[in-house]
């Protein structure tokens, strides 16, 4: 497999600590999701920094509306999956909806579920200063935490929308103010979905552990896209934040077109695929 000789450093065992410390030399931090053990491998193959097995995959993968019937079985399952295709990404799972936000001892059995059965490195959390005190505890039982500000999909009920987010000057204040807040609660790293690139600038330059941006802008920490999204799989979903480095639907879409028709015309299979 051919890299970037410039870009992409050797293969290295990620942590939590690797990512904080690359806000410290300037290394943008590279996130994708992935949800199963094939898609798991060639990301860690190629040097990802960073796996999020996202409560997305209850869009991607599962075909609902929304994430909030994700439940953390589902989670456990598919961060199995990705945790065998791995050797040196840092793999984070996302806690879903329900599973941390009724109380610190519900947060505590169930990502310490996701540490125990799976064996990855983090948990994230989607929310602001309403859950400093559940990260304050995982992170001094040995859970590191990631946090989620901006769009924070397991709300969209109180949102309604899955537009940009804090674009008023109260909003921004509020989402800074809850950045901070939980860099003082301990968590290693935020992602900042959906919010101007100038807010996303404020927050990363205002707080000492990294952020990690989708849909905001340059100036973040790192980066994460929907592996989803940016193979094409997703044709439908097309927000601008969303770069396309393949068209994958169109090219499964003849793959399975050149089958059957290789089926119906009897060209497949051949002698040489036959025993
Ligand atoms: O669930 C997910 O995939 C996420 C990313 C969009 C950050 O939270």
């Amino acid at each position: 497999m051919k890299r970037k000789k410039s870009a992409v450093p050797k293969p290295r065992v990620v942590t939590t600590k690797t990512v904080m410390m690359m806000k410290q030399t300037g290394e943008k931090i590279a996130m994708l999701t992935a949800y199963d053990f094939l898609v798991a491998k060639y990301l860690d193959q190629v040097g990802v920094d960073v796996i999020l097995v996202g409560d997305s995959l209850g869009n991607v993968v599962h075909g609902y509306e929304t994430t909030l019937p994700v439940t953390i079985d589902d989670m456990i399952y598919h961060a199995k999956a990705v945790k065998r295709g791995v050797k040196n990404a840092l793999i984070v799972v996302d806690m879903p909806f329900m599973s941390f936000q009724t109380s610190i001892d519900d947060a505590v059995r169930n990502a310490g579920r996701i540490m125990k059965e799976v064996g990855v490195g983090a948990v994230k959390l989607e929310g602001g200063e309403y859950i400093a005190d559940i990260v304050k505890h995982l992170v001094k039982i040995g859970i590191p935490v990631m946090g989620h500000l901006g769009l924070t999909p397991q709300a969209i009920n109180k949102f309604g929308t899955y537009e940009v987010r804090a674009t008023t000057k109260d909003e921004a204040e509020e989402l800074l103010h809850d950045a901070k807040v939980l860099a003082d609660a301990g968590v290693f790293s935020i992602v900042l979905e959906k919010i101007p690139a100038k807010l996303a600038k404020r927050v990363t330059d205002s707080i000492s552990i990294p952020t990690i941006g989708i849909g905001a802008g340059p100036h973040c920490d790192g980066q994460v896209l929907v592996v989803y999204d940016m193979l094409g799989l997703t044709e439908e979903f097309k927000p601008r934040f969303v770069r396309r480095y393949s068209e994958l639907a169109e090219t499964m879409r003849q793959a399975f077109l050149t089958y059957i028709t290789d089926v119906k015309s009897k060209k497949f299979p051949l002698d040489k695929e036959s025993y």
